[in-house]
């Protein structure tokens, strides 16, 4: 593991007053993690340093071929007042699996763990204790050589900053409406949809504005050869409710392996709930949802949490799921898995790392 280096900001922000409205991704701390890497040299100079701008060439090659990836995880607030995170060795080890893929260098996790940890602990005044808040983690590496071929570059920087964050939707629990998306894809087969690499996001914004003109929260992605099956909505994995089972778009190259998912997935199997990995046609969801045999939809994610969907609208029809509340299947997992998150239920699959 490498040295880290800390160096205190003289002058500290202003902490958000009112807790309610905090909202997501706008807010940051007095403090970020760097760490920079020289191909021949790996990973170096690994600091904390207080946040600011960075002066980056026009030329970067992330400004221009975007070899960017990301993670998000979160540090949440124990009763007690202590601090811990929630699977954050997951998270590298997938940007890891990520940079991979990108033709990045391979993170040093462990050197990433222990500046993650430091710069919590150094910043934890901002990690805020109203009930459903908590400290949003984004770990971001990027490509920083000066030069425009097309090539794999040779310097990297890793950096994580940190937000406090409420819900990432405006009405917390409150069922969203989605817009199954059959015009634009996502990812394909070989591509880089298993990756949180910003082009994929960058791919959905068009989408996205869209569906939000329609009045819409999110997009829903459907395979991208065949545009049949479901994928996930890009903030979120995609889970459906039928009655006590709980199906869910098998992992297949073009969907984001999510922690929430997988944590999701071991929760509602150690519930009770059947569980079921599948290729899952959208055409079967809405004739599911209309036969009645379709109880739940909801989304699972980092930021999302759970997040039920009350509406879903593709080509034209639009189905309601449930009655405009939260339904007992996504409550369940909500309650289970927010309550280890905050240190209320037990962790017996030893997900949570104390910091404080
Ligand atoms: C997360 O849940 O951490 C995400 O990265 C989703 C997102 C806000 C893009």
């Amino acid at each position: 593991m490498l040295p880290i280096s800390i160096t205190r900001s003289e002058t500290l922000k202003q902490k958000p007053t009112d807790e309610s409205k905090l909202g997501f991704g706008r807010i940051f701390t007095d403090h970020m993690f760097l760490m920079d890497y020289e191909l021949g040299r790996g990973w170096h100079d690994a600091r904390i340093v207080p946040y600011a701008n960075f002066s980056l060439d026009p030329a970067t090659t992330v400004f221009h071929y975007g070899q960017a990836i990301f993670e998000g995880t979160k540090c949440y607030r124990r009763a007690d007042g202590g601090l811990q995170l929630f699977r954050p060795q997951d998270n590298l080890a997938r940007m890891s699996r990520s940079a991979a893929r990108m033709g990045m260098p391979e993170l040093d996790e462990e050197t990433a763990l222990e500046g993650l940890r430091k710069l919590v602990e150094l910043d934890q005044d901002w990690v805020p204790h109203q009930d459903g808040t908590s400290l949003y983690i984004r770990p971001t590496m990027i490509a920083t050589d000066v030069m425009l071929g097309v090539h794999a570059a040779h310097h990297y920087l890793f950096y994580i900053i940190l937000d406090p964050v409420g819900s990432y939707y405006k009405d917390g629990l409150k069922p969203v409406g989605i817009y199954v998306e059959d015009e634009y894809v996502r990812a394909v087969r070989g591509g880089t949809g298993f990756t949180k690499c910003a082009g994929n996001y960058a791919a959905s914004i068009l989408a996205g504005a869209i569906a939000e003109q329609k009045g819409f929260s999110q997009v829903l992605w459907l395979d991208g050869v065949e545009q049949k099956y479901v994928e996930e909505v890009g903030s979120m994995n995609m889970m459906f409710a039928y009655g006590n089972k709980i199906v869910t778009p098998a992992l297949n190259g073009s969907i984001l392996p999510g922690i929430t998912r997988q944590s999701v997935l071991t929760l509602a199997g150690q519930l009770g709930y059947e569980t079921v990995e599948t290729k899952l046609a959208i055409a079967d969801v809405f004739a599911d949802v209309k036969s009645g045999k379709l109880t739940e939809a909801f989304g699972t994610g980092t930021a999302a949490v759970i997040s039920p969907v009350g509406e879903l609208c593709w080509k034209g029809e639009n189905l309601v799921i449930g009655d405009g509340k939260i339904g007992p299947v996504a409550q369940k997992l909500y309650d289970t898995l927010t309550g280890i998150q905050y240190g209320r239920v037990e962790d017996k699959n030893h997900w949570v790392l104390k910091l404080t």
